[in-house]
């Protein structure tokens, strides 16, 4: 209990992946070398270029003053173009995007924007923690619905809207924790929904440039030609590599994404403007660098499915993303904390329960692909010689 914060922040519960965070620091102040494959922080490097445009723009005494709090229109540009060209979506940069500290920071402040003390909210269960907590730090209520797969997922929603009055359906895809992908019909059916029941679908898109071969995953906004349902956040932390830089962009429907610019208006004035002009260079002139990045975390991917298939897990077959979900054998009797404190105590590979992400997220485990292949070689032999 802590007398200073507040009833909501003192009634959120204890980070579930806290125990395996502070065992791994412990474990390494003993000297062991822990394997990480826990926390979804990409390895590999932000482009050069991107990198270079930064050290160049950092010098220019213009850009050490305030920024713009809603991204310098370069950089509110570059994102339609590619909304337009690999979408077909056509943005206004001035009334359909802000830039945001990353898609975080954007989704909850979007969330405290467009939402009202009380309003429902309903939230895939498994999800990225934020999705769980955002809807409460907007004083909202939140319906989980589970989503271990995608086939009764429509069905769900459905009767939820028979029976109760929803102002925002929050979902992701690609989808993290469990890799799951949808199709644009998918979305036309959402969009259908939120027609006929009026409310605001927001769609966390982080993984938007993370996928396989050609299985470029869909943009919600493209099932909805007027822009009148939807909002998604875009973000270059995973495909393009650059998680520490805290860029994204909230897109679409304008009242909601006018909403959350007035909010920010009042907050921050803006990313560092070097980082919104270097991350100008990677939107426009990058295009191909998120697929090489993707191709490396396949080989990863493919590489600890066939460990994991080999001690019997049942992996999430997957198209997209940076982990790898899969299902605990019988024997571990669902307990995905127990399992992933074993395996950080016995095989020094930190990996997250599924419970972390929801209960509907028991009895799993994700795998983060954020270490190179050697490295993630090794940690699954030291996971199957523990088992
Ligand atoms: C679904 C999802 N949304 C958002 C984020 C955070 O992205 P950003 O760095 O753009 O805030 C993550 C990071 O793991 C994520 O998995």
């Amino acid at each position: 209990m802590n007398k200073y914060s507040n009833e909501l922040i003192n009634n959120f519960p204890e980070y579930l992946f806290n125990e395996i965070n502070q065992k791994k620091i412990a474990a390494r102040h003993m000297g062991k070398d822990i394997i990480d494959l826990g926390y979804g922080n990409p390895d590999l490097p932000t482009h050069g270029k991107v990198v270079e445009k930064l050290i160049e723009t950092a010098q220019l005494k213009k850009n050490h003053k305030y920024s713009v709090s809603k991204g310098i229109f370069g950089l509110r540009e570059a994102i339609s173009k590619k909304y337009i060209n690999n979408y077909g979506v056509d943005l206004d940069p001035n009334t359909n995007v802000v830039n945001t500290i990353g898609s975080k920071e954007g989704l909850t402040h979007l969330l405290m924007s467009v939402l009202n003390p009380g309003d429902k909210v309903i939230v895939q269960d498994p999800s990225y923690p934020i999705h769980h907590f955002a809807p409460l730090i907007a004083r909202a209520e939140t319906l989980k619905v589970s989503c271990l797969d995608t086939s009764d997922f429509l069905t769900k929603i459905n009767d939820i809207l028979k029976k109760t009055k929803i102002k925002l359906l929050l979902i992701s895809f690609p989808h993290n924790p469990t890799t799951l992908t949808v199709d644009q019909i998918f979305y036309d059916s959402l969009i259908e929904l939120a027609e006929e029941y009026g409310f605001l679908i927001v769609n966390d898109f982080a993984y938007s440039d993370v996928y396989f071969e050609k299985n470029k995953p869909p943009s919600l906004l493209a099932s909805d030609k007027n822009l009148k349902h939807s909002v998604e956040l875009y973000s270059l932390t995973k495909g393009y590599s650059m998680a520490g830089w805290r860029v994204g962009f909230a897109v679409g429907n304008s009242d909601a994404v006018g909403a959350l610019t007035k909010l920010k208006s009042y907050i921050d004035y803006g990313t560092f403007q070097p980082i919104q002009i270097a991350s100008t260079v990677a939107l426009n002139e990058l295009d191909d660098y998120p697929f090489e990045l993707s191709t490396v975390y396949k080989e990863r991917r493919d590489l600890v499915q066939e460990y994991l298939e080999d001690l019997e897990f049942i992996v999430q077959e997957s198209d997209a993303t940076m982990f790898v979900w899969a299902k605990l054998p019988k024997r571990f009797n669902k307990d995905s904390l127990k399992f992933s404190l074993d395996i950080l105590e016995k095989s020094n590979v930190a990996i997250s329960p599924g419970i972390g992400f929801g209960k509907f997220g028991e009895g799993h485990i994700r795998i983060a692909l954020v270490e190179n292949k050697q490295r993630i070689r090794q940690a699954m032999k030291n996971i199957k010689a523990a088992l």
